[in-house]
């Protein structure tokens, strides 16, 4: 498998995004960029991040096998992720995934003859007050019964995308991981605003009715909208740059560098690649099929073991 030149520009772009001595940190919007281009993370896949990132396939596998948003085999165009986890369960989940089961043909981690549709299980989707939920490639639709999740699945196999709940129309697996790689979601309706549901709020308004809080926590204190905390971070960050103390005098400066060049971090032995050169060095040995020292990197089984 080659990855193609959108794919290597933008593996470039994500990577620049780190300090070239903490390249590593781009593993994970790495595998969700493989992703967009495969619909799954391939062993091609493990080994491209490999190359780009310096680091040998089994580290890039074991955080690729760690996470259930890396899927490790081909998966449609739609994932559908039914919570069936306790809170879910007491509320119907178990019933809406047997209906999708049984219409579909298929189970957990299954995907239709046609490639279309995926169908999985999935742990606590952290939207319990809204319970029973599911995801189709992570967007959410709530309080969903069994034939309200049929009419989604039903319209998703005549080709049409219908709205979750919340955000913008669906889009596919692929489209999605190109998101979650960290590039701009252009879907009208993608980026909402808001503040919280009032299912959400539920707790706190009993809390309030029975007369219960929390030591030192004022029920009062209003809950911001995205817009209203992201202006409150900017006034708080500008605050603390207006405070910071001046920079230290030259001489402090030098006998603190001395004292740091003295006292190297222990015991972080980075493989090779976490220098700005060496990832260049990987990028286009990446480009060129070959790896570092001219070796044929193919892995079929992609368990980082060489040929
Ligand atoms: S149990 Fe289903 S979202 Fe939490």
């Amino acid at each position: 498998m080659s990855f193609s030149e959108t794919t290597r520009v933008r593996a470039r772009e994500i990577i620049a995004r780190y300090p070239a001595d903490r390249s590593r940190s781009a593993l994970l919007p790495l595998l969700h960029l493989v992703q967009s281009e495969e619909g799954y993370v391939s062993p091609a896949g493990v080994e491209f991040c490999a190359e780009v990132l310096g680091l040998n396939k089994a580290q890039v596998g074991a955080v690729a096998t760690f996470y259930t948003m890396y899927k490790r085999k081909p998966t449609g165009d739609y994932l559908v992720s039914v919570c069936t986890n306790t809170m879910c369960d007491m509320l119907g989940g178990q019933a809406v995934y047997d209906t999708l089961a049984e219409h579909l043909g298929v189970g957990h981690e299954e995907t239709t003859a046609d490639g279309k549709i995926t169908l999985e299980h999935a742990e606590c989707l952290a939207a319990c007050d809204y319970g029973p939920v599911m995801t189709v490639n992570y967007d959410f639709f709530d309080n969903v019964e069994p034939q309200g999740a049929l009419g989604v699945v039903q319209e998703l196999q005549a080709g049409g995308r219908p709205m979750p709940t919340r955000g913008a129309r669906l889009c596919t697996l692929k489209e999605m991981a190109v998101q979650l790689a960290g590039f701009a979601d252009e879907r009208d309706g993608a980026v909402a605003d808001g503040g919280p549901g009032e299912p959400s709020l539920r707790g706190l308004r009993l809390a309030e009715q029975h007369g219960i809080s929390v030591p030192g926590f004022d029920p009062r204190t209003p809950i911001r909208s995205k817009a209203e905390a992201d202006r409150a971070a900017a006034e708080a960050k500008a605050k603390a740059e207006a405070e910071k103390p001046a920079p230290a005098p030259r001489d402090a400066r030098a006998a603190e560098a001395a004292g740091a060049a003295a006292n190297p971090p222990a015991g972080d032995r980075k493989p090779a690649g976490d220098a700005a050169g060496a990832q260049e060095r990987n990028l286009k040995d990446a480009e060129t099929g070959t790896d570092a020292d001219g070796a044929d990197p193919a892995d079929a089984n992609g368990t980082g073991v060489r040929k």
